[in-house]
């Protein structure tokens, strides 16, 4: 069990004649406050209208945790702060050097998880906005069956659209097959960016790509084993992005595998009155429960609200992306039972999946009600104008151009800094470390916020950076290959005295209570900011408290913590999907 989780069993008896309350307990992240806090005493003093700092001494005078913490403390409007004691520490932290979980507890309620993530568009290339979806929709699930839940990785990829038509025109008359075989995705970008942009100028072109489109639709033979090649050529091109990345899918169910339930979708909305024929179209329009400014079916203008519908099927009678994302909605619940499913894209379409789960709700009530949905958006990656990050001469940047770029300049970095490794080796350092370096500069922001790509800052050795933490455990390795002798963890007894080590040890005693935290509202940058930590940390006791040089217990204890801050760095940058060298 975590130290909060202790507590917080504890805080939930001594409680319990004031009637049922959340006890929760959370690291503090200021000394001064000890090491523990809770402001269960507020929220019952809320409740029973009495003096906060009053119901805190009533908890204390409850509270059975003498072996554990010194006298506790009541700061502050009512805050209860725990400070753990030494001797119970090293006990505690015994139990920790030798479990393969280091901590983290199995989970009361195994959770099945359904991740839609990644799901780039065939026929376009990745570009850097996919990076935050495959980056982080990767870490969210290594986290999640890390804990202990069931995860299905889905890549929902856009194979179905109105752009086929453009491009089925593109391929019969622009196609270049040297270039094709070159980079097949780039060639299809060509194609179709060269045919949308006729089309918008010339009538006739249009009309050619629209007839394209009915002719895929309508299964004729030709458009369709092209379109097939289309998806083929792409996939390959994902797939070894993925592989580069180390990201891997169970699933890979792109639109066009919901065609076939797309019309029965628009028939039951249609029959049960959700949607509403508009200008030869069908919409679903709000329902008038609930505010309008959670109401995903209005919009505020200067005139107060007004309609801003959902279509589900165009005058033409085509379905689109939100009548697709019903259905796949739809074949997952009932495919999986999910607990969960998250969806991770970018913020500009937050309304899309605000619609989405308002009328799946009104479609599939009771399916709804057994299933926690949530949109898990992220913003924008920006150039050092603040304006979203381009190459130079002005074009999205390619996520392969971008991981070779990160690989060459960490190559560089490694080669500056270690010149006597051989080549093989350098190659491969740089390669995790550009890699690394990339990934989290990424799962690092909070995810809804734009940030700035910068090189040097990701690629810097300080900081709070993916170098800086492989370099921790690096030089945790080193002092091993220095030791020599082979270092059993075991049932090490650990003496913790100087406050480096308490210290060193109370964080690594929270890698458990990070990770569920990380899934509660899918925030990946809660663990790369506890790996900082860390690492600091780390760096502390390492001046503080010398290893190799000490002796007899303190020596074994020191070792010990060293060795347990190396397998913290290494899981945890693993499951941000970062790897660990040994050297660099
Ligand atoms: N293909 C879409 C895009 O690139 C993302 C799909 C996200 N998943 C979904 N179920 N809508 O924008």
């Amino acid at each position: 069990m975590t130290i909060s989780a202790l507590l917080e069993s504890k805080l939930r008896s001594a409680t319990a004649s004031f009637g049922p309350v959340e006890a929760r307990v959370q690291a503090a992240n200021d000394a001064r406050f000890g090491d523990y806090q809770t402001n269960i005493a507020m929220v019952l003093a809320k409740q029973q209208k009495a003096n906060p700092r009053q119901v805190a001494q009533q908890i204390i005078d409850q509270l059975d945790v003498a072996d554990m913490c010194a006298p506790l403390e009541i700061a502050g409007a009512g805050f209860i702060n725990f400070r753990l004691k030494p001797e119970w520490l090293a006990k505690h932290f015994t139990g920790f050097l030798s479990d393969a979980r280091l901590g983290v507890p199995q989970p009361e309620h195994a959770r099945t998880l359904v991740i839609d993530f990644s799901s780039p568009n065939v026929a376009k290339p990745m570009h850097v906005g996919h990076i935050r979806s495959t980056f982080l929709g990767d870490a969210l699930s290594r986290i999640a069956e890390f804990v202990g839940h069931k995860v299905i990785r889905d890549n929902h990829i856009g194979d179905w659209g109105t752009q086929f038509g453009m491009i089925l025109l593109g391929w019969k008359t622009e196609l270049n097959k040297e270039a094709l075989a070159a980079d097949a995705l780039l060639e299809m970008e060509r194609i179709y960016k060269l045919i949308s942009a006729r089309c918008k100028a010339d009538p006739a072109t249009l009309q050619a790509a629209q007839q394209e489109l009915v002719k895929l639709q309508s299964g004729d033979e030709e458009n369709l084993q092209l379109w097939h090649e289309m998806i083929r050529l792409s996939q390959a091109q994902f797939d070894a992005v993925y592989a580069r990345l180390g990201v891997r899918f169970d699933v890979t169910l792109g639109e066009s595998f919901y065609n076939p339930q797309l019309k029965d979708v628009v028939v039951q909305l249609r029959d049960r009155g959700i949607a509403r024929e508009s200008e030869g179209a069908w919409c679903v329009f709000s329902d008038q429960v609930g505010k309008p400014e959670n109401d995903p079916f209005l919009i505020k203008d200067k005139d107060g609200w007004r309609d801003n519908p959902a279509m589900v099927q165009k005058s033409d009678g085509a379905s689109n992306y939100t009548t697709t994302d019903l259905a796949t909605l739809e074949y997952r619940l009932k495919t999986w039972s999910p607990t969960e499913i998250v969806y991770v894209t970018d913020g500009r379409q937050q309304l899309h999946f605000r619609q989405l789960f308002a009328i799946f709700g009104r479609w599939h009530s009771e399916l709804a009600a057994t299933v926690r949905l949530a949109h898990v958006w992220f913003g924008a990656v920006l150039g050092d104008d603040g304006k979203p990050f381009k190459t130079r001469s002005g074009d999205t940047v390619k996520l392969v151009d971008l991981l070779d770029e990160a690989e060459e300049r960490a190559y560089a970095l490694v080669t500056e800094k270690n010149p006597e490794a051989s080549e093989a080796d350098r190659r491969e350092i740089a390669r995790v470390v550009g890699l690394g370096a990339v990934k989290y500069a990424d799962l690092l922001p909070n995810r809804q916020s734009d940030y700035v790509f910068s090189w040097e800052k990701m690629l810097s050795f300080q900081g709070n950076t993916a170098p800086y933490l492989q370099n921790a455990y690096v030089r945790i390795r080193a002092i091993f290959r220095k030791a020599g002798e082979a270092f059993e963890v075991g049932n090490t007894a650990v003496e913790l005295v100087e406050p480096a080590e308490l210290s060193l040890a109370k964080k690594l005693l929270q890698f458990g209570e990070v990770l569920p935290f990380v899934l509660e509202d899918y925030r990946p940058n809660l663990l790369a900011n506890y790996l900082f930590e860390l690492a600091t940390i780390y760096h502390g006791f390492y001046e503080f408290c010398p290893v190799l040089k000490s002796e007899g217990a303190t020596r074994t204890s020191r070792l010990a913590l060293c060795d347990a801050t190396a397998r913290v760095l290494k899981q945890g940058l693993g499951l941000l999907g970062i790897e660990a060298p040994e050297r660099m």
